[in-house]
């Protein structure tokens, strides 16, 4: 798994975008209209918009180009990044990735749970663990571009878990490795990690 995982973290590396540097307090300015579902410091208040706020520019930069061009569709979003330039877009990843990140409490009931797949996975499911992508205590691997999942709402966890398993989302690439990992999990699964997620820091 260990090899796996560097091989895939220099080959996403060698594969990366060439993008323009983004200015932070000019991304604050541009993303004000964000501010209504993602909150005006990238920490939303309803659990089905994503928090943005301390998310990985590489990563946020990638899925606001995927939503522009649909192969990551938001239906809530439409025409919002259509006049959106390679620059405005760098300037939003950079406000937002410097935000101080909220973290929510997870509820008991499913924690064990939530907490041994997180971090060991279940090898007779063909599950691996999370943290050996998006880290022990979820912060993500930001040049590789694996997101951060800290302190994330459960609704939306829950929601891309279910959308990559269904192939409603299938941005991660021809690789495959978020609708191939969703793939071996149960409904109880989902639920048990969106929670555990929800508290990790
Ligand atoms: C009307 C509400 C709404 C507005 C306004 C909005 N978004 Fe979103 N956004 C959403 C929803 C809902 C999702 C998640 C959709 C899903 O479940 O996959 C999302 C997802 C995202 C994601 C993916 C997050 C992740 O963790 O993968 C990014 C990045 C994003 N939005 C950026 C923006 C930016 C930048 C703007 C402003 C230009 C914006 N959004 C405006 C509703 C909104
Ligand atoms: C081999 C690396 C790897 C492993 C292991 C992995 N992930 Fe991911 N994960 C990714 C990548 C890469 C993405 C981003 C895909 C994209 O660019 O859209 C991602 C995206 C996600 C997202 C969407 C985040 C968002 O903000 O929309 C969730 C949720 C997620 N992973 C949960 C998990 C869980 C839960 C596990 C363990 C069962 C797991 N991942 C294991 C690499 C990994």
């Amino acid at each position: 798994m260990r090899i796996f995982v560097t091989g895939l973290v220099l080959a996403m590396g060698m594969i990366g975008l060439a993008h323009a540097e983004g200015d932070p307090k000019e991304g604050q300015t541009k993303s004000a209209v964000c501010a209504a579902c993602h909150g005006a410091d990238g920490n939303s208040a309803v659990p089905t918009f994503p928090k943005l706020a301390g998310q990985g520019e590489r990563y946020l930069i990638k899925q606001i180009l995927d939503i522009k061009s649909g192969d990551r569709p938001v239906p809530e979003m439409a025409g919002m990044t259509d006049g959106l330039t390679e620059q405005d877009i760098a300037d939003i990843a950079a406000y937002f990735a410097s935000q101080p990140a909220t973290v929510g409490s997870a509820s008991e009931a499913t924690l064990k749970q939530g907490e041994s797949l997180y971090r060991a996975g279940n090898a007779a499911k063909g599950i691996p663990a999370c943290s050996g992508c998006h880290s022990p205590d979820g912060a993500g691997n930001f040049p590789a571009g694996f997101p951060r999942l800290s302190g994330q709402h459960s609704d939306y966890v829950a929601k891309q878990l279910q959308n990559f398993r269904s192939g409603d989302r299938s941005n991660d690439g021809e690789s495959r490795i978020m609708r191939d990992i969703a793939a071996n999990m149960s409904d109880a699964e989902i639920k048990a990690l969106a929670n555990y997620i929800l508290g990790l820091h």
